[in-house]
């Protein structure tokens, strides 16, 4: 039995912002959120969340999650006083407590599951997750014997010299005995540079504490400044590009790329550098993305190329080209065999099979057939000030250069439409439409004017 709860009452002075530390975002997500998910492989009983500095805020930002419990910590007078709240919360309790400071995003589940499982099999009143940093500044060293059962925790500021050059700390990751934990958390003490009840002071009442090495030390990086907050980023993201590399994807200067957690990507694909993939992205196996695209929330099938582009809650079919230098702003699908070219604005359109608007044009609310050629500088005309409205054009149509379909307006299949007409109504199929003044010639002009 395993109840976990979460150390997020602080105010975070060293992030210097009004935001508490822990609902700072990383990589779209919210510090405490993290925590709270590595937590998953557990199936926790509990999962108390201890607030206070903008408690209710906190609360309101984790309302879409099931099961979380909130204690309040009024006045923050250190990590031993935040958990000295749960004792009369969880008197009855005769499971582990699982204790996890709300500022450490980057655990793994696999880790937590791991220390879990070695505190119940080795019969620990207390079992510690600790790292050794190549610079372990600011973190609380743990003091061992060789058999990795602990004897006291002594935080930076409180180290002399010697006891700083010890680089085995404290990732702020407990777990307890709950019974024996409660019976000595009332003895704490405010014996230290901070004036602050410490958690780790209850190492030296407990019997036996026993501290676990993480594998990868990048796991227990706490945030305390926003310099931390950035670091902690760029270790998400090399964890998530390394995933994917593992899984046949190549990247090219994958420093320079990044990759939200929620997208998906196949083998074989291809990603170019200064190219980020956001959201719920899926990308078929084959494809071909960047230099310097951003796809976010969209559907790419396989063998598609995107060239400096911006693709949107789109869908692109197979064997498309989009770019260099196009947007699919929303709501565009795109079919396959398809070439949309240098800008080229589409929202909320459908494109069918081999259809091309390969320069200059703005297709919204319109609804093109197969083998359609957009000419060069063809402008679907949605707006009429008020609202929206549709275009419709038929398979096989070719627009002409500097054309503009006034819509709502619906050209039938296989029209041709003459460059720089202004087409205002429904076209037949088969037609061709010119829509234009004829051109004039008056012969000599220049001389007839100046006279
Ligand atoms: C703590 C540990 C240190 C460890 C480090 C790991 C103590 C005394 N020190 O130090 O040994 O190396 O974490 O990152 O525990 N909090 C409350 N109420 C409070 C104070 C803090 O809920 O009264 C919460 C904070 O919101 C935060 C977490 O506890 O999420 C840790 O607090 P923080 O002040 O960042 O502790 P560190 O100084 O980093
Ligand atoms: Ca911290």
């Amino acid at each position: 039995m395993v109840a976990v709860a979460i150390l997020a009452a602080g105010r975070g002075t060293r992030m210097k912002s009004d935001l508490p530390k822990v609902l700072h975002s990383l990589a779209g997500r919210s510090l405490v959120e993290r925590v709270i998910d590595s937590c998953q492989l557990l199936e926790p009983d509990k999962k108390i969340v201890i607030i206070g500095y903008q408690g209710v805020k906190i609360q309101q930002e984790l309302s879409h999650l099931d099961g979380l419990e909130f204690v309040t910590q009024t006045e923050q007078l250190g990590t031993g006083h935040a958990v000295q709240q749960l004792i009369p919360y969880l008197q009855d309790y005769q499971g582990d407590l699982l204790v996890l400071n709300g500022d450490a995003p980057l655990l793994r589940k696999i880790t937590l599951h791991q220390l879990v499982k070695t505190h119940q099999q080795s019969g620990n009143a207390a079992t510690l997750l600790t790292a050794h940093l190549p610079n372990p500044q600011g973190y609380g060293r743990v003091f061992c014997d060789r058999n990795n059962l602990v004897s006291q925790i002594i935080e930076d500021r409180d180290c002399t010299p010697a006891q700083k050059q010890n680089r085995r700390v404290n990732a702020g990751i407990y777990c307890f005995k709950w019974q024996k934990l409660a019976q000595v958390l009332p003895q704490l003490s405010t014996n230290n540079d901070q004036k602050e009840y410490y958690l780790t002071e209850v190492v030296g009442y407990l019997d036996q504490v026993m501290a676990v090495d993480v594998a990868d030390h990048l796991e227990i990086t706490g945030i305390n400044d926003r310099q931390q907050l950035s670091t902690a980023y760029n270790i998400l993201q090399t964890r998530i590009k390394d995933y994917w590399m593992k899984a046949g994807v190549m990247m090219i200067q994958p420093e320079t790329i990044t990759i939200d957690e929620t997208v998906q990507l196949e083998p074989d694909v291809i990603i170019e550098p200064q190219t980020h993939i956001r959201g719920h992205t899926l990308i078929a196996t084959g494809s071909h993305i960047g230099p310097g695209s951003l796809i976010d929330n969209s559907k790419i099938a396989s063998n598609v190329t995107v060239l400096y582009s911006v693709v949107n809650n789109s869908e692109v079919a197979e064997n498309t080209t989009v770019g260099p230098y196009a947007h699919l702003r929303g709501a565009a699908k795109v079919g396959a065999n398809c070439r949309i070219g240098n800008f080229v604005e589409i929202k909320k359109s459908s494109l069918g099979d081999n259809t091309n608007a390969a320069h200059l044009s703005y297709l919204g609310d319109a609804t093109l057939g197969d083998r359609v050629n957009i000419g060069a500088g063809t402008i679907t005309a949605n707006y009429d000030g008020i609202r929206k409205h549709q275009t419709i054009i038929g398979s096989g149509t070719k627009t002409g250069s500097n054309s503009v379909m006034v819509a709502p307006l619906t050209l039938g299949e296989n029209v041709t439409v003459a460059a720089g007409s202004v087409v205002t109504k429904d076209v037949p199929p088969d037609a061709l439409v010119i829509a234009r003044a004829r051109q004039k010639e008056i012969p000599d002009w220049q001389q007839n004017s100046k006279q």
